[in-house]
């Protein structure tokens, strides 16, 4: 079912800071930043060779970052992306094999304009994991 791991993403206390390690410390490409207020969030891409770093600050009221960052002060990782190619099959094959999806369980559209959805960390290792779906 799961493709390319497509990113994996951090939470970070200081997005400005963060960048710039990202930028002129490590010498990474790094995205303008972009709000996704129906995912409270502000998101910048670190752009790799095979991947992407994805760094998540608070957007707005009850952000889901506010709450891991209460948690996680420094920061950490908070989720990783695999691609699918059919998100509505891969619920519904993930459903039927008990596994949670989070929200109405059906998918939002994320940062990259594609659809997403999240599985519950409890039935994954204590890992968050992002759905996305990228047409081939
Ligand atoms: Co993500």
């Amino acid at each position: 079912m799961i493709g390319k791991l497509n990113h994996l993403a951090i939470a970070v206390p200081n997005l400005e800071q963060a960048i710039a390690k990202y930028q002129d410390l490590l010498g990474a490409k790094v995205s303008s930043p972009q709000d996704l207020p129906e995912h409270g969030v502000r998101v910048v891409f670190v752009e790799l060779e095979n991947s992407k770093i994805e760094l998540l600050y608070p957007l707005g009221e009850n952000s889901p970052i506010e709450k891991f960052l209460q948690k996680n002060p420094n920061g950490g990782t908070h989720h990783i992306c695999f691609e699918v190619e059919n998100i509505t099959n891969s619920i519904a094959i993930l459903k039927a094999k008990g596994a949670r999806v989070l929200g109405d369980g059906s998918p939002k559209i994320g940062a990259h304009g594609l659809p997403v959805i999240f599985l519950h960390p409890k039935d994954f290792d204590g890992v968050l994991i992002e759905l996305e779906e990228v047409k081939k």
